[in-house]
Formats: structure tokens, sequence, C-alpha cells
């Protein structure tokens, strides 16, 4: 019996990238890791989030890419800027000036040649509580225990479960309403790559297929809510701290490689 047949979700044709795609989200991802590196050469305490901004903006083009978020759905600026709360899209502001035991998620989407890489990392500003290290570096063994967990042919959901087992063995939560995403011709592809759930469940993952996985995981409990006021702020809704750790990754015979190294 096929696939299909079984009532699995197969990955439509265009899902699956040429090897001339992946070599250009390979390079989109170089620039995209460099403006990041980037970042975390100069971030530091009384910075503000718009700083981040202008640092991202600059070094993108002028190395020849553009900021996917900018204007991206009304999105105003060219990064996201999620400080301890905020679990993602928070906005840079010049009003906003990163503290001592802040650990803030700063997320780059670049593209180059029309190719796009997306990837996120926290920083700790400072030093912060025991707690919320420890949160930042769950969320960090998230990622990579859900990369370990993806061979060719397994399901979205085999990394989902693996995830969430991570998240709640260290008595943290897994942000339900944003997922992973394809990625690559577009910002945002199918499939949406969830970070919870069964094993088996959603799209079948086979080569050439590119995507990322970005777990939020909250310190409380994992429901969020949109700031009215800007439309956009993700912000957990115990307003406990939420981190997050995110790679553009590409399915290959051997299992996931890394494009946002
Ligand atoms: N980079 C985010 C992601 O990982 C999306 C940000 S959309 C924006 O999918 F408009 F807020 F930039
Ligand atoms: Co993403
Ligand atoms: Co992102």
């Amino acid at each position: 019996m096929s696939w299909e047949n079984k009532g699995k979700l197969v990955p439509r044709r265009e899902l699956i990238k040429t090897p001339e795609q992946i070599e250009g989200i390979r390079k989109a991802g170089l620039l995209n890791t460099a403006v990041l590196d980037e970042v975390q050469k100069h971030i530091k305490a009384g910075m503000s989030t718009e700083d981040i901004n202008t640092i991202v903006h600059e070094y993108t083009i002028s190395h020849g890419g553009i900021p996917a978020p900018l204007n991206y759905e009304g999105f105003p600026k060219s990064v996201c800027t999620s400080i301890n709360e905020v679990v993602c899209h928070g906005i840079p502001n010049e009003d906003e000036i990163l503290e001592d035991g802040d650990i803030i998620n700063v997320d780059c989407t670049t593209i180059l040649d029309g190719y796009y890489a997306d990837a996120s990392r926290m920083f700790v500003i400072g030093k912060t509580t025991p707690k919320k290290q420890k949160l930042v570096d769950v969320a960090k063994e998230c990622l990579e225990i859900g990369m370990k967990a993806a061979h060719p042919f397994c399901f979205v959901g085999d990394i989902g479960y693996e995830i969430a087992k991570h998240a709640h063995k260290n008595g943290f939560s897994v942000v339900r309403d944003l997922c992973g995403h394809g990625v690559g011709l577009e910002f945002h592809e199918d499939p949406d790559i969830v970070h919870y759930g069964k094993k088996g469940s959603g799209m079948l993952l086979v080569p050439g297929m590119v995507f990322t996985i970005e777990p939020m995981i909250n310190m409380g409990d994992w429901r969020v809510f949109i700031d009215e006021d800007d439309g956009w702020t993700v912000v957990s809704e115990d307003e406990l701290p939420s981190a997050q750790w995110e790679h553009t990754f590409v399915m290959t015979e051997e299992g996931l490689e890394i494009l946002t190294y």
C-alpha cells in the first residue's frame, strides 16, 4: 500500500528541492549565520533592540542580502528580538534596553539571490538566574534532540514527540500555537513542523526537503497571547520566560544537515 493510502500526509513535488536550490539556500544560510555572529559579537547590556536591528539590517544589506522580516506581512523591522516572557516576533524598539540577566532570542531570516534561510539563537545578557539559564540550555537541547530524531522517511510527529518529551522531563512546556516550517523558496512553506505530538503524525519527510525546527519552550504554561497594540509580539500567558533556538535543515539520505551553521 502507498503512504497516501495509509492516510499519511506526503510532500508535494515542489517541497522537494533540487540540488541547485539547496546550494542557493546553503549560501543564504552562510550569510544568515554571519549576521547572527555579528549580533553575537556586539550584543551587551545597555544596548537597545533597535541597535540589534541596525546591526542586522546593515550587515545583511552590505553583504548583498535582504532581511526577510522587513515588511513581511507588515512586520516593521529587519529582525525579531524577543526578551524574557516574549516568546517570539518581538519588534525592535529604541526604548527597549537590554539589562543584565535578560535572556533574548534574536531571529534572523536572510534572502540571498531569492533563497531564504532562517535561524535564531538565545543570548544571555551578563549572568541570569539558574532557572532561566536552564530554560535556555534545555531549549537548545530540544532543537538538537529534534534534529537527531529526524531521518529520511520519518514523520514530523517523530521530531515533535522527542522535543516535548525532553521539555516535559525538565519541567517546561512546549508552545503549540507556533511551529517550524518549510523554507527556502519562500519564508514560510509547507509542512508545519510542530514541536509536540504523536510519533507518525504529520507529513512524511523525504530527502531534498528543507525546513526549520524552532521549538519555543516555556518555563510555565504553554499558552501564549499576541500583543493587541502591535499585532505581532507573542507573549507567554503567565508572563514567565520563554526560550527558542532555530536552524534551517535539509533532509539528506543520512538525516538532517544544518544549513545555518
Ligand atoms: N523568523 C520567524 C520564524 O522563525 C518568523 C518571523 S515573521 C516576522 O518563522 F514577520 F515576524 F518576521
Ligand atoms: Co522559522
Ligand atoms: Co526564524
